[in-house]
């Protein structure tokens, strides 16, 4: 019970810290924490926003990437405007999105991905901890090839079943991954950044990391499977 009130205690401080710092969620924080250990976004960088609505995390992202960066969200729901910050409206695993914001990038590589997705929930935990992870790795098939060499990634990820064999399949593709837990997310039991730093190219296989994970799993989740696959075949035809 104690437990319970500290939590939503804290949940209250942060919300009302970002309302007075003008961020428009109390996430914003959690990346403003992240950004401040791991230097993931510096000056000048394209950076991805993926699941970017309300918008805190491409405020923070514009903060940091100052006025030579770039910034593109994408989200199911649209955002209100953020100077520096082109937004769309899409599902991140839709083909047609992907097209969106490759075109959004014109050509340039994504020097930094940011993505705080997380799914609708069903109420089932278990069936909602596998959907997750399974964005999650719709996310790192369609925005790994457009990555640049040395480029950093940070998602979300919901702690449980497909997270060790989801981290054994991003690391070789980076120098350094690590789960990290910021202060203003502590409250949340099971949710956790993965902070993926110095993207290396030359060493990814090409195989589809949704699909690897999803050979762990039963068939049931063919849709988003499928789905993901029309991304991935997207990026390797480019
Ligand atoms: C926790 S919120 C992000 C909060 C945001 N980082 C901020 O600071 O304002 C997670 C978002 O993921 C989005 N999302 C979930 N599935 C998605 C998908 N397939 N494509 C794009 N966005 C998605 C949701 O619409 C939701 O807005």
């Amino acid at each position: 019970m104690a437990d319970r009130w500290a939590d939503s205690h804290r949940r209250d401080s942060w919300r009302k810290m970002a309302k007075n710092s003008g961020y428009r969620a109390r996430s914003a924080f959690k990346l403003i924490q992240i950004q401040k250990k791991f230097n993931l976004i510096r000056e000048g960088d394209n950076v991805l926003d993926v699941g970017s609505h309300p918008g805190g995390w491409s405020q923070v992202s514009v903060e940091f990437a100052g006025d030579d960066g770039y910034v593109v969200g994408v989200d199911l729901e649209p955002c209100e405007p953020v100077d520096g910050c082109v937004f769309i409206v899409g599902d991140i695993t839709d083909l047609e999105t992907q097209k969106r914001t490759i075109e959004a990038f014109s050509d340039s590589m994504i020097n930094t991905v940011v993505s705080d997705i997380s799914p609708n929930l069903t109420g089932n935990w278990s069936r909602d901890q596998i959907i997750s992870l399974q964005l999650v790795a719709s996310v790192f098939d369609f925005s790994l090839p457009l990555l640049c060499p040395g480029g950093n990634f940070v998602t979300k990820i919901f702690q449980g079943e497909g997270i060790e064999k989801l981290i054994q399949l991003v690391k070789p593709r980076f120098s350094s991954v690590k789960r990290y837990s910021p202060e203003a997310s502590r409250n949340s039991s099971s949710e956790v950044y993965l902070i993926c730093k110095n993207h290396v190219p030359w060493k990814n296989t090409g195989a589809s990391i949704l699909s690897e994970l999803n050979t762990i799993y039963n068939s049931e989740e063919e849709e988003v499977n499928e789905k993901s696959a029309i991304g991935f075949r997207l990026h390797k035809a480019k």
